[in-house]
Order: C-alpha cells, then sequence, then structure tokens
C-alpha cells in the first residue's frame, strides 16, 4: 500500500496564500536544518511502521478512522501560525472558524440555537456535560446504561457526583423498566443516553428516555462520541432512526469529529441546547481575553488552551463535504452501515459462526460457533491472530452472559461472559472491500 502524496504539493502552494496575509513584516525566514531533521524523521518513521495499518480497508477492528485529506493538510497549514482558540488574542481567524463549524454540528442535530465548542475529544465533551449537568441539579446521581462508555463513571468520580449504571436489556440498549424504577426514587438528576455505545454499537430508546426525564424532572445528556453522525444516514433502522429523530430534544449532546467526522485525533465536540448554560463557565481571565469585545471560546469551555489548528481542520472539511441528509459525507456514513450490515448476513448464514444483535450503527459482532462459551472464546481469540496473519485486522471484545445467552440458545455457559470478534467498519470502503474480508475469514475458519 502507498499513502497519498500527491496531495502534499498543495500544503506548499497553501503556504504561499497564507503567506499573503503576512507580507508587511520585515523579513524573517524560520531556516530548519534540513539535514538534522532528516535521521530524526527517518527514526521516527520506521518507528511508526509498527502499527496496526489502520489507514487500510483490511483493518476491520477497533474504532479507527483515518482523517480526510483536506482535514489532515489544513490542520498542517494552520501549524504554520499555530493559533490557540482559548481566546481572540491567540486565534482570530480559527476561532471564528470554530463557531462556525460547531453551529453546522448543531443544525446537523436541529438546533438552531445551542452553545458548544471543540475539545480533546469525547471524554472532555462528556465531562462537560456532566459538569454542567450536576450544576444544574446538584447532589443528584447521574445514571447511563451498562453499555455506556467506562468514562462516564469515572467523569463523576473526578466531579464527586454519585453514578449508578441502568442494566441494558437483550438487543443491548438501556433497560427502560430498570430506568424507570431507578427514576422511581427521586435521585437522579441526569440520564446519559448512549446513539452508539463503544463496545457493541447500539443507541439506547431516547423518546422514552425524554419521556421519563420529563416525567421525573431530569436532564437528558446525549453521548453520541461515536454514533452522532449516523443521524445523516438514509438506511438506519426505524427504532434506531427514531432515536436519532429525537436527539433535539435533549440538554446536551456530544460528537466526536476525530471518530466519524474525519478529523485528526482531539477533536470532540459539546454542544448544550440551552445557551444560559454559558453562565457555569464564568470566569476572570486577566491575562487573555483582550483584544476583542467578541465571545472569546475560552468563556464557554474547561480548557484553557485548544488546537486552532483542530478548527481550522474542521471547517475545511464541513466546506467541502457539508453536513446534509443528501450529501457525499451523509452516503459515506451509509455505507459504513451497508458494509456491517453486509458482515452480518453472510455471518448469520453460515453455521460456522454465531452473530448476536443485528448491527445498528456500523459495529458488527460475532464469533465462532462452539457448544461451549470457554471454546467460543479460546475459537475467537485464535480467529483473531489468525486473522492478523492473513492482514485481516480484527478486534475481541468480552460479553457478558446476560446479552450473549438469549442470543445463543445452543451454547451452554460454562463462564460468565465470553470473548467475541468485534469489527468497527468505519471506513465506506468497506463495503466494496467485503469480498476480500469474506474470503480471508472463509479460508481461515
Ligand atoms: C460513546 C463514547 N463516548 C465517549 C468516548 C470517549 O471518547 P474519547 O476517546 O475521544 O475521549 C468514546 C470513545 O470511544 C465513545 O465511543
Amino acid at each position: 500500500m502507498s499513502f497519498d502524496h500527491k496531495s502534499l504539493a498543495l500544503l506548499s502552494e497553501m503556504l504561499e496564500v497564507l503567506e499573503g496575509g503576512f507580507t508587511d513584516l520585515p523579513d524573517y525566514q524560520p531556516a530548519p536544518d534540513i539535514a538534522a531533521l532528516r535521521p530524526v524523521l527517518t527514526a521516527a518513521a520506521e518507528r511508526m511502521q509498527d502499527n496496526y495499518p489502520y489507514q487500510h480497508p483490511l483493518y476491520a477492528g477497533q474504532m479507527l478512522k483515518p482523517p480526510h485529506p483536506v482535514a489532515r493538510l489544513a490542520y498542517a497549514m494552520a501549524q504554520f501560525v499555530n493559533p490557540n482558540n482559548h481566546a481572540m488574542d491567540g486565534g482570530r481567524a480559527s476561532s471564528m472558524m470554530e463557531r462556525e463549524a460547531v453551529a453546522e454540528l448543531a443544525a446537523m442535530f436541529g438546533w438552531k440555537q445551542h452553545l458548544g465548542h471543540l475539545c480533546g475529544g469525547g471524554t472532555m465533551a462528556n465531562m462537560e456535560a456532566l459538569w454542567v449537568a450536576a450544576r444544574v441539579h446538584p447532589g443528584k446521581k447521574i445514571v447511563a446504561s451498562d453499555q455506556a462508555h467506562y468514562t462516564h463513571g469515572r467523569i463523576s468520580e473526578v466531579l464527586q457526583v454519585p453514578f449508578a449504571p441502568v442494566p441494558s436489556d437483550a438487543s443491548g440498549r438501556m433497560d427502560m423498566s430498570a430506568l424507570k424504577d431507578m427514576l422511581s426514587v427521586g435521585d437522579i438528576g441526569t440520564v446519559v443516553a448512549t446513539m452508539g455505545t463503544t463496545g457493541i454499537g447500539t443507541t439506547d430508546s431516547l423518546e422514552e428516555i425524554i419521556n421519563l426525564a420529563n416525567t421525573y424532572d431530569c436532564r437528558v445528556h446525549v453521548d453520541a462520541a461515536y454514533g452522532g453522525y449516523f443521524t445523516l444516514a438514509d438506511n438506519l433502522n426505524p427504532n434506531t432512526r427514531r432515536s436519532f429523530d429525537c436527539i433535539p430534544a435533549a440538554d446536551s449532546v456530544v460528537v466526536d469529529p476525530h471518530k466519524h467526522g474525519l478529523q485528526p485525533y482531539g477533536c470532540g465536540c459539546i454542544l448544550f441546547k440551552d445557551p444560559a448554560a454559558g453562565a457555569f463557565y464564568k470566569h476572570d481571565s486577566p491575562y487573555t481575553y483582550f483584544t476583542s469585545a467578541d465571545l472569546h471560546l475560552g468563556e464557554i469551555s474547561l480548557e484553557c488552551s485548544r488546537a486552532g489548528a483542530a478548527a481550522v481542520a474542521l471547517w475545511a472539511t464541513q466546506r467541502l463535504l457539508p453536513l446534509t441528509a443528501d450529501g457525499e459525507f451523509a452516503r459515506d456514513i451509509a455505507l459504513c452501515r451497508d458494509a456491517a450490515c453486509d458482515l452480518h448476513a453472510r455471518l448469520s448464514l453460515d453455521d460456522r459462526f454465531l452473530t448476536i444483535i443485528q448491527p445498528e450503527l456500523d459495529i458488527v459482532l460475532w464469533a465462532p460457533n462452539a457448544s461451549k462459551a470457554s471454546a467460543v472464546s479460546a475459537l475467537s481469540q485464535k480467529l483473531f491472530d489468525d486473522a492478523a496473519g492473513q492482514n485481516l485486522h480484527l478486534a475481541l471484545v468480552e460479553l457478558p452472559e446476560s446479552l450473549l445467552a438469549p442470543n445463543w440458545p445452543d451454547v451452554e455457559f460454562d463462564t460468565t461472559s465470553a470473548t467475541c470478534l468485534r469489527s468497527c467498519l468505519m471506513k465506506p470502503e468497506h463495503a466494496a472491500w467485503m469480498d476480500k474480508i469474506w474470503g480471508i475469514l472463509d479460508a481461515i475458519v
């Protein structure tokens, strides 16, 4: 395989355009010592060879996706100025680009007004959401499904807010009757609904969660760090679609442009429906907010310094690939789900495999067929290793008997969980590569 070298010429061209904004300065030419850089960079490139090939369609494992060339180039170009989007003083143009790009993300979820900004990633974005939630309902619990991202419990610990997991059902969604029982105690302030769980790709029933939250006077935070962009897809099943359509009724949403939004790490985004959430961020900063009376993004974010280059990259990507339901970006997101449904269908029709749940988004779970859970685990590990030997890179996931047993009536559970295979088919190219992927699996099982 080879990387895209062609687009690099554009970087040099764009630097010339960028230089056009600084022509009135006295001449100053940074002159890096190329001879000194070469061996160091060569060593770095050689070290980087020791990676799974995340960028290739035969990488069908963890939640990893390469950035779009326009994002890579815009990020690299912006680094020559290296703006800091904490304040207008540190990044004027990039702060405005962040506001535009974030408004487009809010519009994708149907919000005409919002308060939001970019941050390091999903963990930081959820931290802000839960921090605001805990201030709206001081002393009350935060709950999330037992399939929610592990950081919700940990963030609650950091914030010193009580946290409780809600059991999930055999479809991997939050169990609504368990949630109702927990809410009826009256000590819950916030329900976290996950739209795309990290391990198994399920979505919680947002419509019912919002109805219950209204009854019990709770906030609803939607963690759509991984799944958020699927709101643009035209091929979701009706239950999943209904949940996505309810996102505008939530209080806050997290979506990660560095997952499905074609951005380099770290680019997360927190959005609040009510701009009044900004009041919680009020602080003094005697050193930073000077050159503009306009909003400095540091005034509405927990982090201080943030990469302006990340905002430039996201802005450029959304300009090339607008977040519209009829655009190329949406088609590519839908293709990822097509790939997942294709793999799931092939596995379901083949006695050599066990499947678990129909993919809601683009994560497929499966395992080699065996009569006991311990044998399923051993075979999954072997298949994972054998596939890697053929350059097909999968991932493993440990799933509980409560999820597996209802879906595997013929398997005896001699262990309380089983190791299964997990494929995040996050590249649209996976759809066209499915015959090849299946050919490798077929040959090694
Ligand atoms: C649903 C969900 N929430 C939160 C996170 C944490 O995001 P990050 O790794 O960007 O901090 C992830 C990461 O996979 C996720 O899938």
